[in-house]
């Protein structure tokens, strides 16, 4: 029986943990990691230096597997609980269960094909795949080798495939022959193929069987699953990895062009996945949760697969899209496997309140207890039809503010036991201790404040580096204001200490929860061959947050005829798609001559968010401009 692991349970057992948390961090945390499988325990709990390094260790010294913490732990009392549930694409199809004593046995044979294969400890591993339960045993084995998995969401291109592959010099991919995605499926070994041209580190392609549909096989490189699993055994001795070895990698966009490889380690991110779970999900054993997103995003990582594992829950995994067969699925799903906590995205729910209010109500989603949101501010309407219609007024929604960077949830409510204001995150979890600072770097006191969120302390969860350049990730997150994270987001702290995550403040923009930088889209617009410079900007968008917004300069200035100019829309557009993915398509393209800079070449993207956004009366001051008259130019074309 897993030593239990004591959680919150009121607002003063949270105020003090609280304040426990941040006058003696080190004992605060040692008993929190106590309870887990150690093979052998830290030498200290915190070390390293937090901010302007961001060189923090947690538990170093200590050496452990994630994966006997997220099954062999659990075997003797949860062997034939259910941990994980597959619900496929199409409801007429079957859904699958898994309990912890068969996933531990699935994790174990897929180890012993990697193995197999010839990974070792420390590799990297790519995943390119879809929501099936063999995502979830690969990233598992790939943990229990010690091998790093790096897994790309299934909607990136071959381009984005590649370059994730090249920059982590993965040897080894495992992917499978396709996918379903509401009424589309999709030959993602095929997408892999053509990355793989340029991936000369790839050794071996490991593929999963899915669709059944036939695809290439490279001879010595690509071999299937099912063939190398044949004979192996069920059990597989967990790698012991160090506290501080390296568990993933998961790019994310920033600011620049290139995404980058956010690195986290074992000890720090299992202890900070599994407590941000259980405490603001307020989990208990009979729970069955369902987080919708996929496991390419670090949400999939530490709410779908670890956090759950990691607590002995049943983690349900849905391989469809919230709307096929119809905007009722999501409720439809709830139903069928009397899901009790449900995490999902904003524009999620944005989507389905656009479909007519039936599709909710013909469900009892009587089996709800606690409601959860992630990924982006969400709105006041949305807030309260979530809360009203599949919440039914009854199910605390805890509005999670965090990043791929911070491993686990920052600044959330715990579920029933600290404030849920709507469209507010409320109150830092025990470890975390946000400031609001001004752009120079000052912290802003007392409530009622608005400014840029930062992290004053080190937490279990926090990024330790960018893969393969540690540079960029102490310029990133660590130099700009010493002696913190920087968040990149804006927020508001209430007059009650609550806070508000407001948006970001730097080149970033979030569609549908997911990050683009404006100069990675801009790089993949350039790319096409009729275009000579590109400026994005991102503007409030109904269902996805926020939307992207192109205005493109071309070779041949700009085209007279409608026709020409929408044949060369579609082709940036196809541009961008085959550069990043389907999930970066710009929702509008405004051909230009010119774009607004200043006279050192700077592009002024404050007035290209103005015209963007509709503001056009109100532009500000363009005076300092090469030429102010492409403004009015820009502001009549105005899509
Ligand atoms: C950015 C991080 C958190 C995992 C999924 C996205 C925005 C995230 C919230 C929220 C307002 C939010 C922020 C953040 N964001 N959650 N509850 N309220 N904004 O992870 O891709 O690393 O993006 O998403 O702007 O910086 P990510």
């Amino acid at each position: 029986m897993p030593a239990t692991h004591p959680r919150i349970r009121t607002t003063e057992e949270y105020h003090e943990a609280y304040r426990r948390s941040v006058e003696t961090p080190d004992a605060f945390w040692a008993e929190v990691a106590e309870p887990f499988t150690w093979r052998r325990k830290w030498d200290s709990v915190r070390g390293g230096e937090f901010s302007p390094a961001g060189t923090s260790t947690w538990f170093d010294g200590a050496k452990l597997n994630i994966t006997e913490n997220c099954l062999d732990r659990h075997l003797a009392a949860r062997g034939n609980k259910l941990a994980l549930i597959w619900e496929p694409n199409d409801p007429k199809q079957r859904h699958l269960r898994l309990t912890y004593r068969e996933l531990y046995q699935e994790v174990c044979r897929f180890a012993n094909v990697l193995h197999n294969l010839g990974v070792e400890k420390g590799d990297r591993v790519c995943l390119y795949m879809p929501m099936i339960p063999p995502l979830a045993i690969a990233v598992l084995a790939c943990a229990r080798i010690g091998a790093i998995h790096s897994v790309v969401f299934a909607g990136f291109s071959s381009t984005a495939i590649a370059d994730r592959v090249n920059d982590a010099q993965a040897a080894f991919v495992i992917t499978a022959d396709g996918l379903n995605r509401g009424p589309k499926q999709i030959p993602v070994k095929r997408v892999v193929d053509e990355a793989l041209e340029s991936c000369p580190s790839v050794r071996k392609v490991l593929v999963v069987e899915h669709l059944g549909w036939p695809v290439h096989m490279q001879e010595g490189r690509d071999v299937w699953y099912h063939d190398e699993a044949k004979d192996v055994s069920r059990s597989f001795k967990a790698e012991e990895m160090a506290a501080e070895d390296p568990l993933f990698i998961l790019y994310t966009s920033g600011s620049t062009g290139k995404p980058k490889g956010v690195v986290h380690t074992t000890a720090g991110y299992m202890v900070w996945a599994d407590y941000t779970f259980r405490n603001v999900f307020q989990v208990e054993e009979n729970d069955v949760y369902w987080c919708t997103a996929d496991v390419g995003w670090v949400t999939g990582h530490s709410y779908l697969l670890y956090g759950p594992l990691l607590a002995g829950a049943t983690t349900l995994m849905f391989e469809g899209v919230p709307t096929y067969p119809d905007a009722g699925r999501f409720w439809e799903v709830i139903d069928k496997h009397s899901v009790s906590i449900f995490y999902t995205a904003p524009t999620a729910i944005r989507s389905l309140m656009a479909a007519p209010l039936d599709n909710v109500l013909s469900y009892s989603l009587d089996s709800l207890r606690v409601l959860g949101s992630v990924g982006e501010p969400i709105n006041e309407e949305a807030w309260h039809w979530y809360h009203q219609h599949v919440g039914k007024g009854r199910c605390p929604i805890v509005d999670t503010w965090w990043q791929t960077e911070t491993a686990g949830i920052m600044i959330s409510a715990m579920a029933g036991i600290t404030p849920s204001k709507p469209t507010h995150a409320g109150l830092p979890m025990p470890g975390v201790e946000p400031v609001l600072l001004t752009q120079e770097g000052q912290e802003i006191e007392g409530n009622d404040q608005e400014g840029y969120l930062a992290i004053r302390a080190s937490w279990p969860g926090v990024i330790r580096t960018t893969w393969g350049d540690h540079e960029r990730a102490a310029q990133t997150y660590f130099r700009p204001y010493p002696g913190y994270y920087f968040t990149g987001d804006g927020a508001r702290r209430d007059e009650n200490g609550l806070y508000r995550i407001i948006g970001r403040v730097d080149d970033v923009i979030n569609v549908s929860g997911h990050r683009f930088g404006t100069a990675e889209i801009e790089n993949a617009i350039n790319q096409d061959p009729h275009v000579v410079e590109s400026a994005v900007v991102g503007y409030p968008h109904d269902v996805k947050g926020q939307g992207i917004y192109a205005y493109v300069i071309l070779q041949d200035g700009v085209p007279d005829k409608e026709t020409e100019r929408q044949r060369i829309e579609a082709s940036v557009i196809e541009t961008v798609v085959a550069e990043i993915g389907k999930i970066a398509r710009p929702d509008k393209i405004q051909i230009v001559s010119g774009l607004p800079k200043t006279r050192s070449g700077k592009i002024m993207r404050r007035i290209l968010r103005k015209v963007a956004e509709g503001e056009t009366s109100n532009i500000g001051d363009t005076t300092t401009l090469l030429d102010p008259a492409v403004v009015d130019e820009i502001v009549n074309g105005r899509k």
